[in-house]
């Protein structure tokens, strides 16, 4: 493909990415087996792999989107704007949010206490990549797809200055792209 010279190693292929999300499906399944949960993603990184999740979600699920930037030069902790908010109330829903990867962990934390603020009944998260040793807020999401170590991630919907995103896999660039 165009940019398979670019990558250093593939972490995941779209197969494992498949099957990975067909396992979290069948759980998401089971658990939410009484109460359909809206799907709230967030743009632009998770939409590959929503589109991927939904199809291994066996109830009746309807999905929405959300677009937040963080505040620059602000030190708060998960200061964020809302870029472009959900177009359905969710005062009593059940929740399940879509990333593509958690970090720090500061992005995911803040949109859950806004959900709540806004009268969500719960929020819960599942993230295709979760990325542990750089967390600084203390969350933890609901079901990940994988662990990955403290580089830098691209493809299935993750970009380098948005280029990458299309990839059907998940990789490390060459070290001197990322310079
Ligand atoms: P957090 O608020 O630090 O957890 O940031 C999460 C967001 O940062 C993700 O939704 C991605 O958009 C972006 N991000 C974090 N790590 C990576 C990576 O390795 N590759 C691409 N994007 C990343």
């Amino acid at each position: 493909m165009i940019f398979d010279q670019d990558m250093k190693k593939i972490l995941f292929t779209r197969e494992e990415i498949i099957a990975r999300s067909a396992e979290l499906g069948a759980q998401i399944t089971e658990d939410y087996k009484e109460n359909a949960p809206l799907l709230v993603a967030l743009l632009r990184g998770s939409v590959p792999f929503l589109a991927e999740l939904i199809q291994h979600i066996d109830l009746d699920v309807q999905y929405d989107f959300m677009d937040v930037k963080s505040y620059e030069g602000t030190e708060s902790i998960g200061d964020i704007k809302i870029v472009k908010d959900l177009d359905t109330s969710i005062k009593g829903l059940d929740i399940l949010l879509v990333e593509d990867i958690v970090d720090t962990g500061k992005t995911i934390n803040t949109v859950v206490k806004t959900l709540l603020h806004k009268g969500a009944n719960s929020v819960k998260i599942v993230t295709l990549l979760d990325k542990p040793s750089r967390r600084v807020v203390d969350i933890k999401a609901d079901y990940v797809g994988f662990e990955v170590g403290n580089e830098f991630v691209v493809g299935y919907g993750m970009d380098f200055n948005q280029k990458y995103r299309a990839l059907p896999y998940v990789g490390v660039l060459k070290d001197e792209l990322y310079e």
